[in-house]
């Protein structure tokens, strides 16, 4: 069976920057979940979302339904292609891992991500990009990360992190990865704009935010992102001897 590490957590809490690095130290794949989503949304967006409504309120069944966005993501396609051990999102044959990291697709993807079809999609997508690791057997294993990665995804992976940071903390680190000053005011207004998604991840109905029973959570806080992924690789070494 193919060796997986989940890791979950709220936004900005350096999920995906862990697990790349965590993948790339134990020569395995890695794939962000969000990036689907995200990719997802930005193909709502462009496809289904006019310029006058473009929020996800204002469309009703059939604006932004689950089976509209999923027949859009079928017909495109919107994919997880993988590239030198890392899965990169596509959609229409165009590689979209920088265009879905506008403010535009961030401020959407909670609610598309909250409709029921469009998980399902989702979870499928990502079960069969891992069964395609494990029939092509040229990885040792692979390194998820998302929000229900460890809940309902693959909850039978040996190791599941959830990373978690406060919500002022992880609001500096993501400005300063924008290269913006971190002032108290940007600090705090960001710290809000995670707050209200961290909400919605964890409130909803369907996979809602939250650690497996059987998770390591690891509070990053006070933790450098080399002292973060240097755990990881530690338990991972622990985990899957050899
Ligand atoms: O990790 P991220 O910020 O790129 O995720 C974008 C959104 O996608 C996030 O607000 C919630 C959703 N998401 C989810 O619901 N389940 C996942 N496994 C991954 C992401």
């Amino acid at each position: 069976m193919l060796r997986i590490i989940a890791i979950d957590g709220p936004a900005a809490s350096g999920k995906s920057s862990t697990a790349g690095l965590v993948a790339e130290r134990l020569g395995w794949a890695h794939l962000d979940s969000g990036a689907l989503y995200r990719a997802l949304t930005l193909a709502a967006l462009d496809n289904i979302g006019d310029a006058g409504r473009g929020t996800l309120k204002g469309m009703g069944r059939e604006g932004w339904s689950g089976p509209r966005i999923v027949a859009l993501a079928e017909q495109l396609p919107v994919r997880l292609v993988l590239l030198d051990d890392v899965f990169r999102p596509e959609v229409a044959g165009v590689d979209v891992e920088e265009a879905i990291r506008s403010d535009r697709v961030t401020r959407h993807v909670s609610g598309l991500a909250a409709i029921p079809e469009v998980r399902a999609w989702v979870n499928a997508r990502q079960r069969m990009a891992v069964e395609g690791l494990e029939v092509g057997g040229g990885s040792g294993g692979v390194v998820v990360d998302g929000r229900d990665i460890g809940t309902v995804v693959f909850p039978e992976a040996p190791l599941k992190i959830f990373l978690t940071a406060t919500a002022d903390e992880r609001a500096r680190r993501r400005l300063s990865q924008r290269g913006q000053t971190v002032d108290g005011e940007l600090v705090r207004r960001e710290s809000q704009a995670l707050a209200a998604r961290d909400a919605a991840d964890s409130n909803r109905p369907i996979a809602p935010l939250k650690p497996a029973p059987d998770a390591v959570l690891l509070d990053t806080t006070a933790l450098t992102l080399e002292q973060q992924v240097a755990r990881v690789v530690e338990l991972a070494r622990g985990r899957f001897p050899g």
